[in-house]
């Protein structure tokens, strides 16, 4: 495992175990930083900053270094937190030649990210996921940014860190919920990348089992999209497969007592995309069933009342991703054979919807 690396940009490498640790402190003896900043929530400081701070203490101890922490949760990934933290930046006097150290899920990654892209017009970062999701999705791929007025993402950049730490021990402590919003990902990138990575995940019987080795191919599916269409022109909506729905989903529930994390939805949204697959695209109707199966068996079933069905397809027609009204869909003809921009009628959504839920 130490020989795996993986380059984003002919740069900017995604580092996995000790010798990530090692690249880490080469870093920070080689561009000297005057101040460092490590960035984290009160989960990720009690569960990884100790980790962290053992593997980098004799390095840091040369230099200036500061933690903060703030509170968890996306509520948080917004201007008030990354004002904060520009205020500390320049109370404790952090010129440019600083380095920012994000320690945490995709929340603190897209913030730190953002925080680090605007401070003095750029300083460097590192980030260090420590969920499954930051590992093999948020972290990787250059987004970073904060949520304003109710609109996730809305403000950010491109900006890519100087190095990404990939340490799976961090997983150790990380709630199983948030755990499977890892996985539905891990899902979808096995889906567009092909039968063998779909193969290989499928007979899974305990996502515990679930393997650096895994998360490696994961990883590299993201950079490899992302490298051919870093702004989203085409490959990149790939990455939307489960999201049309799933992303309605989670809208929706929003506005309910049923909480679902993004990635529960996502899980259900990529069955039933699988689902339109079938319909639009003649997808192996096999295949629908052995991905309806394998999510089944990982994740909790999530209600939608029959009534409930048009205003989910509503929210779809509201999604920032559509050039009109009308949802665009990203659908697979075979394993590993993804098609974008599809049109799907409003009968076959509600047949999909009924198809997860029954
Ligand atoms: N930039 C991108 O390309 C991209 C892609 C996908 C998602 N995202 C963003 O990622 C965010 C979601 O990321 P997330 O699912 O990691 O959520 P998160 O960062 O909110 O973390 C989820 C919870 O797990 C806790 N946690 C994280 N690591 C832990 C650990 N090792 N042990 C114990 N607890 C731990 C956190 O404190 C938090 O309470 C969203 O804001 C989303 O918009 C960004």
């Amino acid at each position: 495992m130490e020989r795996k690396k993986i380059l984003i940009n002919k740069a900017n490498p995604i580092l996995f175990g000790h010798n990530a640790y090692k690249q880490l402190n080469n870093l920070i003896i080689q561009k000297s930083y005057s101040k460092i900043l490590i960035f984290s929530d009160f989960e990720t400081t009690k569960y990884c900053l100790p980790v962290l701070e053992s593997k980098i203490k004799s390095t840091i101890e040369l230099t200036e270094t500061h933690n903060y922490s703030i509170n968890s949760g996306e509520i948080n990934k917004n201007l008030d937190s990354a004002k904060i933290i520009w205020q500390f930046l320049i109370e404790k006097g952090f010129k440019r030649n600083s380095l920012i150290i994000n320690l945490g899920g995709g929340m603190i990654t897209d913030l730190g990210g953002f925080i680090a892209s605007a401070y003095m017009r750029g300083v460097d970062f590192v980030n260090i996921p420590t969920s499954l999701l930051g590992m093999v999705d948020a972290s990787i791929g250059g987004k970073t940014g904060i949520d304003l007025k109710n609109i996730k993402n809305i403000i950010g950049s491109f900006y890519f860190p100087e190095i990404t730490v990939i340490d799976t021990h961090y997983l150790d402590t990380l709630p199983i919920k948030q755990f499977k919003c890892g996985l539905s990902e891990i899902i979808k990138h096995s889906l567009i990348e092909g039968k063998n990575d779909w193969n290989r995940l499928k007979v899974l019987k305990n996502i515990k089992e679930l393997n650096e080795d895994i998360i490696y191919t994961s990883i590299k599916t993201k950079v490899r999209i992302v490298e051919q269409d870093p702004k989203e022109k085409n490959i990149r909506k790939f990455l939307n497969f489960g999201h049309t729905i799933g992303h309605a989903i989670e809208s929706f529930l929003l506005n309910t007592d049923r909480e679902v994390l993004h990635g529960e939805a996502v899980a259900a949204g990529i069955i039933m995309e699988s689902y339109l697959s079938r319909s639009i695209c003649n997808f192996d109707e096999k295949k629908v069933n052995e991905i309806k199966n394998f999510i089944d068996n990982h994740f909790d079933k999530i209600i939608i009342k029959s009534e409930e069905i048009h205003e989910i397809i509503k929210i779809m027609s509201f999604d920032k991703k559509n050039k009109d009204d009308t949802p665009k869909f990203v659908l697979m003809r075979k394993i590993g054979m993804i098609e974008i921009d599809k049109n799907v009628s409003e009968k076959d959504i509600v047949k999909a919807i009924e198809f997860y839920s029954y």
